[in-house]
């Protein structure tokens, strides 16, 4: 790759999703790097020359052009790591707590993490505290002896925005690991490194890949021997990212920057029409001034984001016939794709009692704002009747 031709503090991050990832420039090669279909690669402990690609298992020619990129993005100098899905990428991110040790997971971010953690404690893989990232007193306290914590903000599907810089400083103090899932705002917008993260998870099958067709999960670190171990446990677990699945990713990464600022422009425009709305009784977007995650958003985030998320007045079957009753915008669950979704929630069962049962969330996509618009109210009106 030619990733050392574009020192990233010398490029906007909008040149860099474009630009990162490419194969040498070299007249005759193609311009973006082919797609490796190959269980096996030459060379492998061979006495002509040894490489790191070996079987496809272990490392793998069509994952490295987008390990190599959004590890740039995120500010590792380490290559990511590439999974079959977020899923894979949390449950390798919870694989570097020791057996029986202690790991702090959020109760209310996304419902996966939180519930891998429980069936990893049930099982007696770990113990597990359950926290609330936004009081910050008692996530302190409770990472006396603790391993590792997750972190997640702005949260799925509440949008509460977790002090990140505090409390890594906090676990940092105390020797604890830290992991932020950084899907809802990806690197463009936010930066965990940056506040000493050790571990950054994405489900890329998100904002990275963008277009609602392919499962992928990447973990970045900036510690060589984190990432050893993360490399053996993926090599062992199998848990690997398919080379169409990868290319399809970092096709859509070199969009990311033109989708994310259509999308948050749009967001940021239906919550202060939302918060006017009737029948909405509360509009969550970090974005809206008197959102109680505004002032840490501001100075986290360089964006707000795409996820506006509503309550409706009359409860949840107000939201049901809500989401039923929009025509452009449509209902399903996922995030970060160039299509608007709606999803209330609470529906699947294993979304926490923490989320109220009217809480729809908007993933916000590409569409013109005011086609959006027209959508939202005539089924929050529909709704109404
Ligand atoms: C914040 C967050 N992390 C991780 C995941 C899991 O990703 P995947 O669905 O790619 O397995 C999701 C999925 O919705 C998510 O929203």
């Amino acid at each position: 790759m030619n990733d050392s031709a574009h020192p990233l503090s010398a490029i906007d991050p909008s040149t860099a999703v474009v630009s990162l990832g490419r194969p040498p420039r070299e007249v005759g090669a193609a311009l973006n790097p082919p797609i490796a279909l190959a269980s096996t690669f030459v060379g492998w402990d061979t006495p002509d020359g040894d490489t790191d690609r070996g079987y496809a298992r272990f490392a793998n020619a069509s994952w490295e052009p987008l390990e190599a990129a959004v590890a740039a993005l995120e500010g590792s100098p380490l290559p990511a790591l590439a999974y079959a899905s977020g899923m894979a990428a949390v449950s390798a991110a919870l694989s570097l707590v020791p057996v029986g040790g202690v790991a702090l997971v959020p109760a209310t971010s996304y419902n996966g993490t939180i519930g891998l953690a429980r069936s990893l404690a049930e099982a007696g893989a770990l113990r597990l505290r359950e926290i609330d990232p936004c009081d910050i007193e008692a996530t302190v306290a409770a990472m006396d002896g603790a391993d590792l914590i997750w972190l997640e903000s702005p949260t799925n599907p509440l949008l509460e925005v977790v002090d990140l810089p505090r409390l890594i400083g906090a676990a940092r103090e105390r020797g604890v690991r830290t992991v932020v899932d950084n899907t809802f705002s990806t690197p463009l917008r936010q930066r965990p490194f940056e506040h000493g993260a050790d571990v950054v998870v994405h489900s890329a099958t998100k904002f990275i890949a963008g277009h609602s067709d392919v499962l992928l999960g990447i973990v970045a670190t900036r510690d060589a021997e984190t990432r050893a171990r993360l490399v053996a446990q993926r090599t062992l677990h199998g848990a690997i990212a398919g080379p169409f699945e990868a290319w399809l990713a970092l096709r859509g990464l070199r969009t990311l920057s033109l989708r994310l600022d259509r999308a948050e422009a749009t967001a940021g425009e239906l919550a202060r029409r939302l918060s006017a709305a009737s029948g909405v009784s509360r509009v969550r977007y970090p974005g809206l001034p008197d959102d109680p995650g505004h002032a840490l958003a501001t100075a986290q985030l360089d964006g707000y984001g795409a996820l506006v998320s509503i309550e409706l007045a009359g409860g949840a079957d107000h939201a049901d016939a809500f989401v039923r009753a929009l025509r452009l915008v449509t209902p399903a669950t996922s995030l970060g794709g160039v299509e608007t979704l709606a999803e209330r929630r609470r529906r699947q069962t294993s979304e926490p009692v923490q989320v109220p049962e009217s809480l729809v969330r908007l993933s916000i996509g590409i569409e013109h704002v005011d086609d959006l618009w027209a959508d939202i109210s005539q089924a929050l009106e529909a709704a109404a009747r």
